[in-house]
């Protein structure tokens, strides 16, 4: 398997939001994703794809706003994951914002979700403080900052 990261295109969205309900159990949902992609300058979408048959493999979107930006969603499709994708997916991110000069980079996580904080953890992040009843169903969030160093 060989894959690509690009932008998220208009086509992409019935899909997206199929698996963000899968994946994440919620969604901005068709609408507001579309009009995300036409007018807001400041969120970007991107879909992670097999290069030779375009099976989606994940998707991560992100807020920017210089000089920061925030990680709205990010995952591995099931099917996919445990395989080093999450890895490529944070690698893309930080190679993008670096480009932007974006310095610091935030997420929120849900407390339980053991796997992304040791992923986000191995990348530097520090969790930094916990927005309580975050989640629809009233779990905390952990907030997580990394500052991106510009001058690697
Ligand atoms: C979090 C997620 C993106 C990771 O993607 P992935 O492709 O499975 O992860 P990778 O194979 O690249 O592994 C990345 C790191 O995750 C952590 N990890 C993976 N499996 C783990 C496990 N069973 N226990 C603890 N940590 C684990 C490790 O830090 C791992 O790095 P390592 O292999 O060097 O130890 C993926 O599991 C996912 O989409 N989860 C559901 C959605 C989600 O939780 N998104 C994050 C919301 S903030």
């Amino acid at each position: 398997m060989s894959p690509i990261i690009r932008k998220m295109k208009k086509n992409d969205i019935p899909n997206i939001v199929f698996n963000d309900r899968r994946i994440l159990g919620q969604s901005l949902g068709e609408e507001t994703l579309e009009s995300e992609l036409k007018q807001n300058i400041f969120s970007q979408f991107f879909v992670m794809e097999d290069k030779a048959t375009k099976e989606f493999l994940g998707h991560v979107g992100l807020w920017i706003d210089r000089p920061l930006a925030s990680v709205l969603n990010l995952y591995v499709v099931p099917e996919y994951q445990h395989q080093g994708l999450g890895k490529q997916l944070m690698e893309f991110v930080f190679t993008y914002l670096k480009r932007l000069n974006i310095s610091t980079l935030t997420l929120e996580v849900r407390g339980s979700n053991i796997v992304a904080k040791a992923m986000y953890q191995q990348y530097g992040f520090d969790e930094v403080a916990i927005r309580k009843q975050y989640y629809s169903d009233g779990e905390d969030a952990v907030l997580m900052l990394k500052n991106i160093d510009l001058r690697k």
